[in-house]
């Protein structure tokens, strides 16, 4: 299986989420776009973490800022051609920052996706404000006709929030990942994938899990 692992914002949980995923359905990990990298990569961090293979980023920039603005820093611009999908069967690719995060010449996180032609799950938290932001994220990727397997909520169990996403979001919030006190590989692991999460992928064009 391969898939795409967005969110509703930076800093939302994507790479862990991705983390996790690698560790529990034996993918390799890829992040295109790297904007920042300092103190460590997302790359680095999945690394550390759960130690599956990393594949190098498309595009690493300096700057922890939007891409289409850290690639200027560095007289640099981003061309979705240049950007190609690791060939292997098991694969988690995870964006930067949300579907909206501008990439340069009016391209967006959209076009990528688009692009890569992979289904998408969502990071979602269950702050308030979560449903705003995820079923504006829905209705983004609806609009260009990308396939979504689901939602999956980050850092905080909310069956109000997973509710309220299933019923306006037309989708399904596959898992509920709780805040974690310690990030570790064995709390990761720990983790189980749901059975709904299970179903998901294995339905997904390109092989079960
Ligand atoms: N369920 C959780 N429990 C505890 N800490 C978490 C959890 N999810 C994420 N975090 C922590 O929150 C921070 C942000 O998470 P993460 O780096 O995965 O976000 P991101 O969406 O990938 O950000 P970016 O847009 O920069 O790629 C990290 O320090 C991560 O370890
Ligand atoms: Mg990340």
């Amino acid at each position: 299986m391969r898939v795409f692992v967005t969110g509703t914002d930076t800093d939302i949980g994507k790479t862990l989420v991705s983390a996790w995923l690698c560790r529990h359905f034996g993918c390799d990990y890829f992040k295109p776009v790297q904007a920042g990298l300092l103190p460590r990569t997302d790359s680095e961090w999945v690394k550390t973490h759960v130690n599956c293979h990393t594949h190098p980023e498309s595009y690493r920039f300096r700057e922890p800022a939007s891409p289409h603005y850290a690639a200027r820093l560095e007289g640099q611009s981003l061309s979705l051609a240049q950007i190609r999908l690791p060939a292997v069967p098991r694969l988690v690719v995870e964006g930067a920052g949300g579907v909206l995060v501008p990439l340069g010449e009016g391209r967006t996180m959209l076009d990528l996706i688009r692009a890569l032609a992979l289904p998408v799950l969502v990071v979602a938290s269950t702050r308030l404000g979560t449903l705003n932001h995820t079923l504006l994220t829905l209705q983004a990727l609806r609009s260009q006709g990308i396939p979504v397997p689901g939602v999956i909520l980050n850092g905080g169990l909310s069956d109000m929030t997973a509710q309220t996403i299933e019923d306006y979001g037309g989708t399904s919030v596959l898992q509920q990942l709780p805040l974690l006190p310690e990030v570790t590989a064995s709390t990761l692991e720990r983790l189980e994938p749901s059975a709904a999460l299970r179903a998901a992928l294995s339905n997904l064009s390109g092989g079960g899990v």
